[in-house]
């Protein structure tokens, strides 16, 4: 049987499939790391392992891959490994592609209708020592933090009942508590949210459960010392659609924006929720959130239309490029106020960034003043001939967003160079918010090879100090996530070696 994967629109050039683990000891790198990195960044990728099966499947369905650089005295090894999802499993060893499109079980094989459809392809987090692969459709995936091997898709002991998890657990940095919520959380379609409270060593201690106003994708949630807050989208779902075989979700422009607010110490009838235009309504990722007296303010990019041309619009017309841009915005909560609704104001108006906003997430929940954004910047410069792409359609800029000052500074890797997420790594865990570095891969589109690249996070317009070289090209990063050594230790001089006794 051919493995071919000409058929996949996405599947091209840099963006083809991949397919192959590796590990690299002593990476070469051009510049110096500094000394004062010290630990693991890891990376969740989509790199399908074969042909999707159904012609229009997406990007989104792809299998998942943890990529792994550890760094210690200048010196960086890289290791990457697909997740032995039980999807995975099942397809490697009957050698084919067996699931559907996109959250679709009734699209897939009949061998696989009770399989698992995660593909853990879209957050590594690491909490209580423990390293998870996420997927928001689908339980967590328990890796070993070291050999990136798996170990289960996995339910906290049994204490986590729900069917899904999101892929945007937050950690607050004071308590070293971990708070997730899980959407359609009993079922495809259902309209039951779970929000779940895990202690600093791990232990599920509670999940809330409470109903949703709408069925619709929620991607992330943002959370403060005192709150947790859950927008939804204008990404909808019904049976209809499922059962005629499309993906799970579609854009609805006319679907209002729904908030919902609930204290951390609080239960299900705690929970408030606010109503926006529906032009609030497409929250992708948040930034920050804080609690100050009774208002609830969160700083979030919201784009203006449909995020993403993988998902059609509701009523069939053609996606809309420039509604997909964000713009960043804060929105206050008045808990003192009657009022349904919430104030909105734009903070950095003129500019549209992608909805990949960072910050050092030891401030997360507290009051903040930096932000490290992903935008395409059509003023810098861009070598479309050599990269294949034309100018302003590539992600080719990091902006560094003064929450006081207003002021941005901007980081650029190379006229081909692609990026990703940026990432914070503080300097040392004492050190001021934002005193630190950016680090994040770069695809080379020229040399068609990736490359990570350190940059000063107050001297972002520098460039890279560093660039450790891969010598191939790399696959397509969701999202990452940096875990110091002080949090995660490791012996540098030891080969990690795969030791499971399942190992597929
Ligand atoms: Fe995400």
């Amino acid at each position: 049987m051919a493995i071919d994967f000409s058929g996949d629109p996405f599947a091209k050039g840099f963006f083809a499939p991949t397919r192959f683990e590796a590990d690299i000891h002593d990476c070469e790198v051009e510049g110096d790391i500094p000394q004062d990195i010290d630990g693991t960044f890891y990376r969740t990728c989509v790199d399908r392992r074969y042909p999707q099966r159904h012609p229009r499947d997406i990007p989104y369905n792809a299998d998942g891959m943890v990529d792994m650089f550890r760094i210690r005295n200048g010196h960086c090894d890289f290791r990457t490994k697909y997740v032995r999802t039980p999807r995975y499993v099942i397809e490697r060893r009957e050698r084919r592609s067996l699931f559907g499109v996109y959250r679709n079980k009734l699209t897939s094989d009949p061998l696989v209708r009770d399989v698992s459809i995660n593909t853990a392809n879209t957050t590594p987090i690491v909490h209580a020592g423990k390293l998870f692969a996420l997927k928001e459709s689908s339980p967590p995936m328990l890796l070993d933090p070291h050999t990136l091997e798996t170990f289960e898709e996995h339910d906290f002991g049994g204490a986590m009942t729900a069917t899904s998890f999101t892929a945007h657990p937050k950690i607050d940095p004071v308590t070293g508590e971990m708070l997730a919520f899980s959407y359609e959380a009993k079922g495809d379609l259902s309209d039951d949210l779970a929000i779940h409270f895990f202690a600093a060593d791990g232990t599920l201690e509670r999940s809330v459960w409470v109903k949703a106003p709408a069925v619709t994708m929620m991607h992330d949630w943002a959370i403060t010392d005192k709150h947790v807050i859950l927008p939804t989208t204008s990404m909808v779902t019904d049976r209809a659609r499922l059962e005629a075989g499309g993906d799970h979700f579609y854009y609805d422009p006319d679907q209002p924006a729904y908030v919902g607010i609930m204290p951390r110490d609080g239960d299900a009838k705690d929970i408030r929720w606010f109503r926006g235009p529906p032009e609030r309504a497409m929250v992708v990722h948040t930034l920050n959130a804080r609690t100050i007296g009774n208002k609830v303010i969160l700083d979030t990019p919201v784009a203006g239309g449909n995020f993403n041309p993988q998902f059609a619009n509701i009523d069939g017309s053609p996606f809309d490029h420039d509604a997909r841009r964000n713009t960043m915005r804060r929105w206050t909560f008045d808990l003192d106020s009657a009022s349904d609704t919430w104030e909105e104001e734009i903070i950095f108006p003129g500019i549209r960034p992608t909805s990949f906003a960072r910050m050092d997430d030891r401030f997360l929940t507290q009051d903040f003043r930096w932000s490290f954004n992903l935008l395409g910047d059509p003023d810098l410069p861009w070598d479309a001939q050599a990269s294949g792409v034309p100018a302003g359609a590539a992600t080719n800029a990091w902006y560094r967003f003064d929450h006081h000052g207003m002021a941005i500074a901007k980081f650029f890797a190379g006229p081909a160079h692609v990026l990703f997420e940026p990432q914070f790594v503080p300097r040392r865990d004492d050190a001021p918010e934002g005193d630190g570095y950016i680090l994040g891969v770069a695809n080379d589109l020229a040399a068609m090879r990736s490359e990570l690249v350190i940059a000063d996070a107050q001297h972002l317009a520098d460039g890279p100090v560093a660039r450790v070289l891969m010598p191939f090209r790399l696959h397509m990063q969701v999202h990452g996530w940096w875990v110091p050594s002080t949090t995660l230790p490791f012996d540098f001089g030891r080969d990690y070696d795969y030791h499971g006794p399942d190992y597929a």
